[in-house]
């Protein structure tokens, strides 16, 4: 840990400020999930259906006096996301959508649990009217500041305790400037019906949130929309009820997700579904008009399921299957459970890599956005496990070894703590990859992929941090891998191939 880091976190410690999960914290993140912990009558109050008991995300540094939530995780990429003080377990998100002029009306209903004793605390919201938050039924007060929506309970909360806030709220929402994508805001779009892409702020245009990565919850979307439309969201389809012209559908995760992966595609689709591995349910929504190229992309999904749960560990999740967004913008991004393309961007590369994700990204999180190599870098090197999977071990090595020479000879900067403005830079996606790659040279196939799987293991439904993932290949390979790591992570030159 940088002194800096040590600096503030001393003298947060000394001020008694809660900085919730582990970001100033020197200790590592426990993974054993602490919902047991909870009493087993919640005070859910008027919140709508009871959740199952979610996974509770890392806590915090003890405090006893009651101050209020921090506006922030200091995050060093996106020093506003997240706040301090409690961690959110469910949000059930009631929003009736106006598609054809663009406006939402609802609730959000977020059941969370302090981490410190609160007289207010923030979410992170931007845009949108709000007209009332009650906070355990009771009326709280609020104001706006920036993306920052600050609640005051009547009566300041417990440490420790479980909570319930509703916000009520209605308006157009506006996509949100993200420094990691200058010029291309994200979140939600009004086009070709509704969609949300959010990495990496854009959960927060569309409801109230706790905007970080470290505070992983379940979440309930029941939408009301008009009823020719299909609506698409993360987890399993619960039921749709048809009342007039309007129809409401219900989706639930059963798993927490990161905000950045949650979606909601609202528009003319064709529902395709299959059975996967296990019984596991896929669904896929295709424009009506796909063609054959597009739809078949999508053919391997079950085996590649198979494949990435051989090599990685079980897949993590109640469901999988592809939204295929009728615009051609060139993107693909792993929402939860449903990974969104654009028609221009399907091939099955593209779609061995969202699908990888779920393990390395979703199920396993980032602590800290500087980490995106986390990500990214196990995503793409994924794409080479599975043509090497389909094509064979040379076609596999001929894939690493052309990213390798690309990214040698553009000299492509160090994967680690890539800058904000380049989270999602080829430094990252193909750098990154070429750090698996040259670690299954060094060590070995057996193992490499050894550590896949204890890495996953260890951090699944969680977050985890380079540090960690270096802790467990040194562990696995018996090896000190600190300089190995350091040059291919934090050098300004693409290190040579470990044997070439
Ligand atoms: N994570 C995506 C991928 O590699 C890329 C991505 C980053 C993205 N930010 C985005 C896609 C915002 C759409 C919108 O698969
Ligand atoms: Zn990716």
């Amino acid at each position: 840990m940088k002194r800096i880091t040590w600096l503030i976190f001393l003298v947060l410690s000394l001020l008694g400020l809660s900085c919730q999960a582990a970001l100033l914290s020197p200790t590592p993140i426990p993974d054993a999930p602490l919902a047991t912990a909870l009493p087993d009558s919640l005070p859910t109050a008027s919140a709508p259906a009871p959740s199952p008991l979610p996974t509770l995300q890392p806590t915090a540094v003890p405090t006893e006096i009651a101050i209020n939530g921090a506006d922030s995780l200091n995050d060093p990429y996106y020093p506003q996301m997240g706040n301090g003080g409690y961690d959110v377990l469910h949000y059930t998100l009631d929003l009736s959508v106006d598609v054809a002029n663009n406006e939402i009306r609802g609730s959000a209903t977020l059941e969370a649990l302090t981490t410190a004793a609160l007289t207010s605390f923030n979410l992170d919201f931007h845009g949108l009217q709000v007209s009332a938050v009650t906070v355990n039924d009771a009326p709280a007060a609020f104001s706006r500041q920036n993306d920052e929506l600050i609640i005051t309970p009547d009566t300041p909360l417990a440490r420790d305790t479980r909570f319930t806030t509703r916000i009520e709220y209605s308006g157009r929402p506006q996509p949100v400037d993200d420094a990691a994508s200058p010029g291309e805001p994200v979140g939600w779009f009004a086009d070709a019906g509704i969609y949300v892409l959010s990495e990496s702020a854009g959960a927060m245009s569309w409801y109230p949130v706790d905007n970080h990565p470290l505070d992983k919850a379940t979440y309930t979307f029941r939408i009301t929309a008009p009823k020719q439309f299909s609506v698409a969201a993360n987890g399993l389809l619960i039921s749709e009820q048809i009342t007039g012209a309007m129809k409401t559908t219900v989706w639930e995760t059963s798993h927490p997700l990161a905000s950045y992966l949650t979606t909601l595609v609202i528009g003319h689709y064709n529902l395709v579904t299959e059975t996967g591995p296990n019984g596991l349910p896929i669904l896929n929504y295709f424009p009506p008009d796909a063609g054959g190229d597009v739809t078949s992309a999508f053919k391997p999904t079950s085996e590649m399921l198979s494949y990435y749960s051989q090599v990685f560990g079980p897949y993590p999740f109640e469901s999988y299957g592809a939204i295929v967004l009728p615009i051609e913008y060139g993107f693909a991004l792993e929402t939860q459970t449903r990974s969104i393309f654009t028609t221009d961007f399907v091939d099955e590369v593209t779609v061995a890599h969202e699908l990888a994700h779920q393990w390395f990204g979703n199920s396993v999180s980032l602590t800290t956005w500087k980490d995106i190599w986390l990500n990214e870098g196990f995503a793409t090197y994924a794409e080479a496990l599975w043509i090497e999977h389909t094509e064979g071990k040379a076609a596999g090595d001929a894939y690493m070894q052309d990213i390798y020479a690309n990214a040698s000879q553009h000299h492509l900067a160090a994967p680690e703590d890539p800058a904000v403005r380049n989270l999602f830079a080829d430094s990252v996606y193909l750098r990154g990859g070429c750090v698996l790659y040259a670690l299954r040279l060094k060590v070995g196939d057996e193992l490499f992929f050894k550590i896949l799987r204890d890495y996953y293991s260890r951090y699944q439904g969680g977050n985890a941090r380079t540090e960690d993932f270096i802790a467990v290949a040194e562990t696995v390979s018996g090896q000190d891998l600190g300089a190995f790591f350091d040059e291919w992570l934090n050098s300004d030159q693409v290190p040579a191939l470990p044997g070439q």
